[in-house]
């Protein structure tokens, strides 16, 4: 193993951050190009690459999209209360200024190929999310920033419709592409000795209900998705 490349891999991992404010500055293609190269390396259940990317950059097509989730998130809000969402001006313009969203779409078609007892949906997604790490990565090795996409079950239909993907395949994400409008803010992270056990689970390392109620509690702000201080 060389030291010195998995340094600077777990420094570029170190360097991305949640975007959620874009400059509308253009990116060049070879980025887009280069990300989604990374996706085609990605693991995934049975090798079965599940996944379609559509590529974004009208900014009409972007106005309807940010509309779909805006009316999203005001529905979800109904149902629950408690849980921040993002400001709707903020998350419109989130998706406005990224000069390019990028459509994931899984074809729950592969599930087949996935054992009956293990948890074929979680296969699917799992192997969807294994792609977008590695995009997200991609992207942020070429300066940029790309940010998981708010994308709902109440919404997943309408995006289909508008994006032109052929039932059954399913609108995953919508990830926003492009420069970051500020610097990464470093998020807390769990140190692995917290989280990392010898030969058997160490109980004494067990997050308490107390505790998690607390994280919980003191995390559930809509800074978590905002990204501001
Ligand atoms: C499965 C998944 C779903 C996420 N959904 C959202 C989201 O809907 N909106 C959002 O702003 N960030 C979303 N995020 C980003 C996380 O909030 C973010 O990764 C986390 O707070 C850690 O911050 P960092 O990415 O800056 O290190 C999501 C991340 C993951 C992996």
């Amino acid at each position: 193993m060389s030291f010195t490349k998995i340094d600077d891999l777990l420094k570029l991992m170190g360097s991305r951050g949640t975007a959620r404010r874009f400059k509308s500055d253009p990116i060049p293609e070879e980025c887009t190009e280069k990300i989604l190269q990374a996706a085609r390396r990605a693991p995934s259940g049975a090798n079965a690459q599940p996944w379609d990317f559509i590529v974004i950059e009208d900014r009409g097509l972007k106005e309807k999209i940010a509309q779909i989730l805006v009316d999203a998130h005001r529905e979800a809000r109904k149902e629950d209360m408690e849980f921040p969402y993002e400001d709707d001006e903020r998350l419109r313009r989130r998706f406005m200024d990224a000069p390019v969203l990028i459509a994931v779409c899984a074809d729950p078609r592969f599930m087949a190929a996935y054992p009956k007892a293990g948890y074929r949906e979680a296969i699917l997604y799992v192997s969807m999310g294994a792609a977008i790490q590695n995009m997200m990565l991609a992207a942020n090795a070429c300066g940029l920033a790309l940010s998981w996409g708010t994308v709902d079950s109440l919404c997943r239909d309408e995006l289909r419709r508008l994006l032109g993907v052929p039932e059954p395949l399913l609108v995953f994400e919508v990830l926003q592409l492009g420069y970051p409008a500020e610097g990464a803010r470093p998020r807390f992270r769990r140190h692995p000795r917290d989280f990392t056990h010898r030969d058997v689970f160490d109980t004494s390392k067990l997050r308490s209900d107390e505790e998690i109620k607390n994280l919980l509690s003191t995390r559930r702000s809509p800074d978590i998705y905002s990204g501001r201080k």
